[in-house]
């Protein structure tokens, strides 16, 4: 099976977490775009979905689902969404696609984090994957010295050659060469860098079950 097969299958498995007649948190990459998929073959079962990116809530009302104002939103069940890289515990480095900021506020507010990845994402250690920060642009270069001293090696992520922005107007420092132990300590710790809008480390609300699509079907993680 291809990894893209892997993605179709988890998102397929997902909808049997959501819920009728609720509003669903939604993800962004290309494992909640294949959600988004199915989703919309029961988008008269729910009252509609709030997004974690524009290019979420594109493909949402693409598909003619609801797309809610978080602000109008007091809770919703669950919010399904993809990882980077996800452990056995279910701390994950997201943020791949840039949306980590809103993917961070949106599953805040839901009671339940369902990760959906291919089985390749499964890591025993966090770090492989360049941990993604989003940071306020005027401090790109101090936010980049003090990760440095974390241990990591901060790259600014370009677009075209500039820096990338995203839907807040931040840039995105990814650290690589990380090798994450203390998920809980190292969030906690880059989250205190004054410039720091948010890290992509999701442990202190980590994913409560994770659906993993593997050649042998789909595993459940809870
Ligand atoms: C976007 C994310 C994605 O969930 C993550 O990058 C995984 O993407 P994909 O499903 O395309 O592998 O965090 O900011």
């Amino acid at each position: 099976m291809t990894q893209d097969e892997l993605k179709q299958e988890v998102a397929r498995a997902a909808i049997q977490y959501v819920v009728e007649n609720e509003i669903i948190g939604v993800g962004t990459g290309s494992t909640a775009n294949f959600f988004i998929d199915e989703l919309a073959k029961m988008k008269d079962k729910i009252k509609g979905a709030v997004a974690s990116s524009e290019a979420t809530a594109a493909r949402l009302r693409a598909h003619g689902i609801a797309v809610l104002d978080l602000n109008d939103v007091t809770s919703m069940p669950v919010y399904i969404d993809g990882a980077d890289e996800v452990t056995h515990q279910g701390a994950m480095i997201k943020g791949g696609g840039a949306a980590l900021t809103r993917e961070k506020i949106v599953a805040s507010v839901a009671s339940k984090f369902v990760c959906i990845a291919d089985g390749s994402k499964l890591v025993d250690l966090l770090g492989k994957f360049p941990l993604p920060v989003e940071v306020i642009p005027m401090a790109h270069a101090v936010v980049a010295r003090k990760l440095a001293e974390l241990g990591g090696e901060p790259r600014l992520r370009l677009k075209d050659g500039q820096p990338l922005l995203t839907d807040n107007g931040n840039v995105i420092i990814d650290v690589h060469g990380l090798q994450i132990a203390d998920p809980l300590g190292m969030e906690a710790a880059i989250n205190n860098i004054v410039g720091v809008v948010t890290v992509g480390l999701f442990a202190k609300q980590g994913a409560d079950i994770c659906l993993l699509g593997t050649p042998e079907g789909v595993k459940t993680l809870s």
